[in-house]
């Protein structure tokens, strides 16, 4: 089994609120991140997909579709958007990188066919990202 990794980046600005709590609850437990006015990340993103080398390619994906999959349906939803309230299959989703993740892997999973999508893995920061390998 061979792994490959496409790394992709966008930015995006989030707020980390949970509309049922009080504005002290949010503050407490949000912190900075849950602060009214948004802020935004420089996120990477890297989707990485696992399989057996087609014996006449070589290749566990065409990593060049690869490419225009996460573009088309991952990044030109999220590039400089905000993820609270622009982009349609984050809707109702607290944006955690952790709510994030899962959210990009159910739009990719389906649609990933010549092999088998292994890992979501978003970095928020230098200091802190998720991964994610599915259910
Ligand atoms: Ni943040």
């Amino acid at each position: 089994m061979v792994y490959l990794t496409r790394r992709e980046r966008f930015n995006a600005a989030h707020r980390l609120y949970n509309p049922g709590w009080t504005e002290e609850k949010n503050a407490e437990i949000f912190g900075k991140c849950a602060n009214s006015n948004f802020h935004g990340h420089n996120f990477e993103l890297f989707v990485t997909v696992k399989g057996t080398p087609d014996p006449e390619t070589g290749f566990v994906v065409n990593a060049h579709h690869l490419s225009k999959l996460i573009k088309s349906d991952i990044i030109e939803q999220l590039d400089h958007r905000n993820l609270n309230v622009d982009v349609e299959f984050m809707e109702g989703i607290l944006p955690t990188i952790e709510n994030i993740v899962i959210a990009i892997w159910e739009q990719l999973e389906s649609k990933i066919t010549s092999c088998e999508l292994h890992c979501i893995k978003l970095v928020e920061t230098e200091n802190i990202f998720v991964e994610y390998y599915g259910k």
